[in-house]
C-alpha cells in the first residue's frame, strides 16, 4: 500500500513539470500507468499534449483516456519523456526493463529532451546489479547468447510468462541477467552492445536529469 503511495506522489509531482502544447513520452509499468492516469485527468480537464508510447499496453491505457497519440516518427521533438525504473543510484544510473518495454524505452528516452523517472523508494540502490538486468534479444539466436555471457560469467534465464517464452511488443526474447558480481557497469555495456543479436540493454547509464521518488508521504529527487 505504502509503495503505491509512493509511486502516485512521484508520478504526481512529475506531471507538474508538463505545459500545455507539450509531447509527453509515456513510459510503461505500474508507476508509468499511474502518471498516465493522471494525464487522463488533465486532459480531460483540457490540457493540450501529444503522447508518444512506449508500449503497447501504455498506448492501450493512453488512448482509452482519450489521451492524443502521436508515432514518434511524426514528431519533431518529445519536450519530456516520463518512465519508471527497476533500480537507481544516485548517479542517476538505471535498470529498465523489468515490463519488458526497454527497447522503446531507450529509444524515447533518447529522442526526449527531459526525461524524468519516477520511482517508489525500493528502487533506490548504492551500485547497480541488485536487480537482474533484462536484456532484449533476436530469439534466433537466443540460446547462443545465453552461452556466450556464460562463458563470460553471466548467468541469464530466458524470461518466461504462464509457461511460454515471453515476447516483447517487437516479438523479442528477454534475457534477465545476473549482474551482481560485475564491477565496471559501462564497460559491461559496452561489451553487450557489441554483441550481434543482443538488442538493447535495460542499462540507462547517461541518459536522466531528474528521478523523483516517492518515499512514505514525501518525495526526493535527485538530479
Ligand atoms: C518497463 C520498465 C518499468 O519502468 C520498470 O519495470 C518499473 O516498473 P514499475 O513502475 O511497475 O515498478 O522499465 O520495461
Amino acid at each position: 500500500m505504502e509503495t503505491e503511495t509512493e509511486k502516485l506522489n512521484a508520478a504526481k509531482k512529475a506531471i507538474t513539470h508538463i505545459e500545455n502544447g507539450m509531447v509527453v513520452g509515456l513510459g510503461s509499468g505500474s508507476t508509468s500507468s499511474l502518471m498516465i492516469m493522471l494525464l487522463g485527468e488533465l486532459v480531460a480537464d483540457g490540457l493540450q499534449i501529444n503522447g508518444v508510447a512506449s508500449s503497447l499496453k501504455s498506448e492501450q491505457l493512453a488512448s482509452k483516456l482519450g489521451i492524443p497519440l502521436l508515432p514518434l516518427n511524426q514528431t519533431t521533438t518529445i519536450d519530456i519523456n516520463i518512465d519508471g525504473a527497476d533500480e537507481f543510484t544516485e548517479e542517476l544510473q538505471l535498470i529498465k526493463g523489468g515490463g519488458g518495454a526497454l527497447l522503446r524505452e531507450k529509444i524515447l528516452a533518447h529522442y526526449s529532451d527531459l526525461n524524468i523517472i519516477i520511482t517508489d523508494s525500493s528502487k533506490k540502490s548504492e551500485r547497480l546489479g541488485g536487480y537482474p538486468l533484462p536484456l532484449e534479444v533476436i530469439p534466433f539466436a537466443e540460446q547462443k547468447i545465453i552461452k556466450e555471457l556464460k562463458d563470460m560469467g553471466l548467468a541469464s534465464n530466458l524470461r518466461m510468462e504462464e509457461g511460454k517464452v515471453y515476447r516483447t511488443d517487437q516479438e523479442n526474447s528477454i534475457l534477465d541477467l545476473d549482474v551482481s558480481n560485475w564491477d565496471d557497469i559501462e564497460a559491461l555495456e559496452n561489451l553487450l552492445q557489441a554483441m550481434p543479436g543482443i538488442v538493447e540493454t535495460g542499462l540507462f547509464l547517461n541518459s536522466t536529469d531528474l528521478v523523483i521518488m516517492g518515499m512514505g508521504n514525501q518525495t526526493f529527487e535527485f538530479k
